[in-house]
């Protein structure tokens, strides 16, 4: 075990009181859970969880007053209080055994000891306490032995797994959520498990799965949890698009590569380069379309016409059945699973300014999260090819640095718009006014003309008469 200076977080007041407490009232007082875990692993944690031998809300109401905290939260269903303290969220529970009812998550709780609390609990690392009685103050409560799986970066569940997962299948979710976070195996039987139980998921709510997945894309090595996601069958119940795509057909002889380890290594490399939740939502949705639009054609082999397109026209219903949100964040990441091959369009051919204003125009402030999810596409494993294809992508950054110092496009909205068209030509809102306007854009996006408004304006007229409209 690393060392770990026990004295001094446990002479913080909040320990102190709740010792002090725990002697008067004579009910035993533990820390419990995630804050013992991750004190040992040396990760920041700002619950603590305190599980009392007694009423969790009595001996929160005395140690609320002895700390002088006036707001304190009491749940009496789930016999649960708490109150923050210094930047800390402290909860106070009594030790409960439960058992589970096979429709629901919810468990029949009674009281019981600090034990039959441990067992409860999810997994033999999150089941450790430290004493806060005065007989032995400040020592490990292990009887699962977490201290050992944590030092040997395992995940174990303290009863029989299969009960485990089964009274409650969220920890399916959580012990491959934390494999992802923490670098851990899930013991064998543990794994075996999650695949034999992996239909319970079902009664899972879909807002805390999703909760869960986030937490696993937001880990250092997403695909880590992916892959167990996929291999215990899991993914295919909670994100069947993803699942889809994996494998890999043959042809004549021809294979295309495994869409789903590709997406996976897109994952891990964009993670590299950004903590952006939403722009590693775009790494795994980028090729999303790939089973959708693949086919084979004798002459050029496998191709995945306009995947980029059908992409962005899943994302909506793939956010919405994950009950992700459908603001601009679900639009964001639908730019750019729809703009993810124009870079690369880009680097193929000549690039001209023009090529660069329409990117700008259409990436807007997001031009830069592109580039990154395109650098973070490139999976050859022939190093040549790979510090090609970022020399290319420097080339393109390179560009579009230029033209947009010239002509401002990130943000940019024509100089003349659609109410000056409508004053100018005496027009009523209809076909012509939206006809000149986007005649307008492209000719800049072309730079036919300048980014400026005197040239719209002549411009414009110039178009209104070939139209036929008089000004
Ligand atoms: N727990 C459990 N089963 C669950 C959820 C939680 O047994 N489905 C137990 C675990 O002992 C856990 C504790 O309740 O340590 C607190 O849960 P929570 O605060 O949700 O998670 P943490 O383990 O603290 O981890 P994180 O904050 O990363 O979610």
């Amino acid at each position: 075990m690393p060392f770990i200076n026990i004295e001094k977080i446990l002479n913080q007041d909040i320990f102190k009181c709740t010792s002090k407490v725990a002697e008067e009232e004579n009910t035993p007082a533990f820390i419990i859970g995630g804050y013992v875990r991750d004190l040992i692993l040396n990760r920041e944690c700002k619950d603590i969880d305190i599980v009392v031998q007694g009423s969790g809300i009595d001996f929160a109401k005395k140690v609320a007053q002895k700390l002088n905290i006036k707001k304190v939260n009491y749940f009496k269903n789930f016999g649960t209080a708490m109150f923050n303290f210094n930047e800390l969220e402290i909860e106070f529970v009594g030790a409960r055994k439960e058992s589970y009812n096979r429709n629901s998550r919810k468990p029949i709780v009674e009281n019981g000891t600090l034990e039959d609390d441990q067992k409860r609990r999810d997994f033999t690392i999150n089941a450790l306490a430290i004493s806060l009685n005065k007989t032995n103050f400040g020592e490990f409560v292990d009887p699962f032995n977490g201290i050992s799986d944590i030092e040997n970066k395992i995940l174990r569940t303290p009863l029989d797994p299969s009960q485990t997962y089964s009274d409650d299948p969220l920890r399916m979710m959580r012990a491959i959520r934390f494999a992802s976070q923490l670098n851990f195996t899930i013991e064998e039987n543990s794994l075996k498990a999650i695949s034999e139980n992996k239909n319970r998921i079902e009664i899972v709510s879909k807002e805390r799965i999703t909760d869960e997945l986030n937490k696993i894309i937001l880990s250092k090595k997403p695909s880590v949890g992916f892959k167990l996601l996929f291999d215990t069958g899991l993914l295919a119940l909670i994100f069947p698009e993803m699942a889809a795509l994996q494998g890999v057909e043959i042809i004549d002889g021809k294979g295309h590569k495994d869409n789903f380890y590709h997406t996976l290594q897109v994952l891990d490399n964009i993670c590299l380069n950004t903590d952006n939740l939403w722009l590693r939502w775009a790494a795994i949705l980028h090729d999303i379309a790939k089973p959708a639009t693949k086919r084979f054609e004798p002459e050029h082999g496998w191709t995945f016409h306009g995947h980029e397109d059908k992409g962005a026209q899943m994302v909506p219903k793939i956010f919405q059945n994950l009950k992700l949100p459908l603001d601009n964040k679900m639009k964001y990441v639908q730019k750019l699973v729809h703009l993810h091959l124009r870079p690369i369009a880009l680097t193929k051919e000549e690039i001209t300014d023009s090529a660069i204003r329409r990117l700008l125009f259409e990436a807007g402030e997001d031009i830069d999260d592109l580039m990154i999810l395109c650098e973070a596409d490139i999976t050859s494993k022939n190093p040549e090819k790979v510090k090609r294809y970022l020399q290319n992508f420097k080339l393109v950054r390179k560009k579009l640095k230029e033209v947009e110092d010239k002509d401002k496009l990130r943000n940019w909205q024509p100089p003349i718009n659609g109410n000056e068209i409508m004053e100018m030509f005496k027009l009523k809102p209809g076909r012509e006014v939206g006809i000149l306007k986007v005649a307008v854009r492209e000719a800049i996006l072309d730079g036919i003309i300048k980014n400026d408004y005197n040239e719209a304006k002549k411009f414009v007229i110039a178009k209104a008469k070939e139209l036929g409209i008089n000004y």
